[in-house]
């Protein structure tokens, strides 16, 4: 993933549209795009290339990649695939709007915006992990491949950031949907990168089992993006994620749902321990690795963390160089 830092902001004064909204309040208005709506057909399968770094977006200083970081294995092309027909449950929470210009802001993906490079890499990205997830449902691989979770070594290296942007990317596909799981109880970030209000979340349907977790997400005005809070912290968190309830709160997530991808933004491996309960009921997981960051001895020691996991994929991020020449977005003939 390219460091994305150095892409300018446009100037930060509201539209006139902008401007137009909060004179009138059109939210009230709008109706969001239901979940359940009918599944647009599948276009035809792409082939995707390998998640490794790729190249920066300025002319920064070229640094060679870490020797110790493995790429991601090498995708195959996906098979064509029955569109899912289940009727997806809708969740009962409110429809929430995501201030599309806090998104730039932050150099996350923003939706029906221009392609960018970002955009182009979390493509990528998404596929092989879409690819698992697909075959996962099939009864190909590790079970729950539909569950994803996005970790890493330390903090700081990128877990939310790509959390985000991949449940950004995925929630633009038209045979999925997607709920974004702020899984760092004690640091969670998922609301104020997305802009939402808080409120309880899988912490507490955790700990308490007569709040349904599903009364706990929030849905927002992109389509097919849902996020479900982390909740408070208890000064137990951990015991209650390996508690016997968590598989079955877990599994009313995607209940009624087959086409629902489920990504968890973790805490830090080596310094949570939630971390490792959350990987034995996942079927994925990314592990960020920060280019100019992450040693070899704290990705090794968080891998073995994260061994309850069988199918974990590495995602280089914050690269400024890319030793093949990948260049996404308005390199190739998009506009920005
Ligand atoms: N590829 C990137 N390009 C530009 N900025 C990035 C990139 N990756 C991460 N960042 C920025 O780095 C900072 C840390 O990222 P982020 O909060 O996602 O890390 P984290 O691993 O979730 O941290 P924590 O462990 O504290 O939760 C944020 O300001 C984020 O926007
Ligand atoms: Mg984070």
């Amino acid at each position: 993933m390219t460091d994305q830092s150095k892409i300018p902001v446009p100037p930060s004064g509201p539209s006139l549209i902008e401007r137009a909204s909060g004179a009138f309040d059109w939210n009230t208005l709008r109706r969001p795009a239901l979940p359940d709506a009918p599944v647009k057909p599948r276009a035809a399968p792409e082939v995707a290339p390998v998640a490794a770094p790729v190249s920066a977006p300025s002319a920064a200083p070229a640094q060679p990649p870490p020797a110790a970081i493995a790429p991601v294995a090498a995708p195959v092309a996906p098979p064509v695939q029955a569109v899912p027909t289940a009727p997806v449950k809708q969740f009962a929470g409110h429809y929430h709007h995501i201030d599309r210009r806090h998104l730039r802001e932050q150099c996350l993906i923003e939706p029906d915006g221009p392609v960018t490079g970002l955009l182009e890499e979390f493509r990528i990205v998404k596929r092989q992990l879409l690819l698992t997830a697909s075959e996962s449902r099939q009864g190909i691989g590790a079970p729950h491949g539909e569950r994803i979770l996005v970790c890493s070594a330390l903090p700081g290296e990128g877990k939310t950031f790509c959390a985000v942007n991949l449940a950004l990317s995925i929630a633009a596909e038209k045979d999925n949907e997607v709920l974004l799981v702020d899984a760092d109880f004690a640091k969670p970030s998922v609301l104020s990168a997305l802009g939402l209000p808080g409120g309880p979340g899988l912490m507490d349907a955790l700990a308490d089992p007569s709040l349904p977790v599903e009364d706990c997400i929030l849905g927002t005005d992109i389509p097919g993006l849902f996020v479900l809070p982390a909740g408070n912290s208890t000064g137990s968190d951990t015991e209650f994620v390996a508690s016997s309830r968590t598989a079955s709160v877990l599994d009313r997530l995607t209940q009624h749902a087959p086409s629902r991808i489920v990504i968890f933004d973790s805490p830090p491996a080596l310094a949570a321990s939630p971390a490792s309960e959350l990987a034995m009921h996942v079927g994925q997981a990314v592990m960020i690795v920060r280019a100019d960051r992450t040693g070899e001895a704290a990705l090794r020691d968080a891998l073995n963390l994260l061994s309850g996991c069988e199918d974990i994929k590495l995602l280089l991020n914050c690269t400024k160089f890319s030793p093949t020449g990948r260049r996404f977005g308005s390199y190739y003939g998009y506009k920005e």
